[in-house]
């Protein structure tokens, strides 16, 4: 059977692809972006998943305004990079795993959310660049990846609930994959931003620490902020935190946080990230890369029980 091994949460500056791109992450405004981001490049190479699922938006780069789908999973077979104005970034083609999306598609529209299936797509900065800041600038990305873009350009978006519910049910979409496959799932955006208007330039540090430690803790109470709080307290752009529900919604309600980083800003942006371990995932693999142990047998046969009462249920 495949299973969600772990959950990671990232920004998706632009402006981090553009310092990749053109060499300049020694210098010390970049420096300090990337810095955050060694340990979790460790943690990426000692997970090794075999494919990721990664949540995030297109910013009208792939869909116009003309169509904009809620959900839109790629079941291609492959995701070029999208020119976003100069030119498509020097990353590889994004490898696609059209077995598993198929059946994500399938477990996932069956179980009554109502995805878009998309067969041809370029995926933007909301993509590449969390993709650069786990798995660095290889030749080839280290795994497939399964594109899940969310619309939070466009009102209205989905709600942080809908995103959330959404995780649990790709998480059973995974867990009735017969291969044995490790996935890991990205939530991607955010963290406070706004791009444009009389509030550009926002930043609410206490608003973004408070929803890493719930992301952690109380992700439920976090499926309760109305679109209206997150515009308010994170920006117009802090919308795209929503995001981030989906990853949380796919792992057990009890994590291990492995990793945490939040740096202030790049660009517009307050930089948040953080990794999430299942503990039965945690608890079968190596020591972690971010040096904790495998938790206890007794802390795994809890975290197992709760996680089959969760799949068993199914919805709140
Ligand atoms: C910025 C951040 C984003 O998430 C985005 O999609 C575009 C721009 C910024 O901070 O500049
Ligand atoms: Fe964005």
């Amino acid at each position: 059977m495949a299973r969600i091994i772990a959950g990671v949460a990232s920004s998706h500056v632009p402006a981090i692809g553009a310092a990749i791109d053109n060499k300049q992450t020694e210098e010390p405004y970049w420096k300090r972006v990337f810095s955050g981001f060694e340990k979790s490049k460790e943690w990426m190479a000692n997970a090794k998943p075999d494919v990721a699922i990664v949540v995030y938006n297109d910013h009208a780069s792939a869909f116009s305004v003309e169509i904009v789908p809620t959900f839109a999973l790629g079941c291609a077979a492959e995701f070029p990079p999208a020119d976003e104005g100069w030119g498509p970034r020097p990353v590889p083609v994004v490898q696609g795993h059209p077995e598993l999306a198929a059946h994500i598609a399938q477990s996932v529209i069956l179980d009554e959310f109502d995805l878009t299936i998309v067969n041809k797509m370029e995926v933007d900065h909301g993509l590449t660049v969390p993709m650069n800041l786990l798995f660095g600038s290889p030749k080839q990305w280290p795994c497939p990846v399964i594109p899940l873009a969310v619309n939070v350009v466009l009102y209205p978006p989905p709600t942080a609930h809908r995103c959330y519910m959404l995780g649990k049910a790709i998480r059973r979409a995974v867990e009735s994959y017969p291969q044995d496959l490790r996935v890991v799932i990205f939530g991607t955006g955010g963290m406070s931003h706004q791009i444009s208007g009389p509030r550009a330039g926002l930043i609410n540090s206490k608003f973004d620490k408070a929803f890493l430690d719930n992301l952690t803790k109380d992700p439920k109470k976090l499926t309760r902020i109305p679109h209206l709080e997150f515009m308010r307290e994170a920006g117009a752009e802090g919308i795209e935190m929503v995001m981030w529900l989906i990853m949380r919604g796919a792992l057990d309600d009890d994590i291990e946080e492995v990793y945490r980083f939040y740096t202030v800003p790049a660009s517009n942006t307050a930089v948040g990230h953080i990794i999430l371990e299942n503990k039965r995932a945690a608890a079968k693999g190596k020591k972690s890369a971010a040096g904790k142990k495998p938790v206890a047998g007794k802390h795994k046969r809890a975290a197992a029980r709760a996680n089959h009462r969760n799949v068993r249920r199914g919805k709140r």
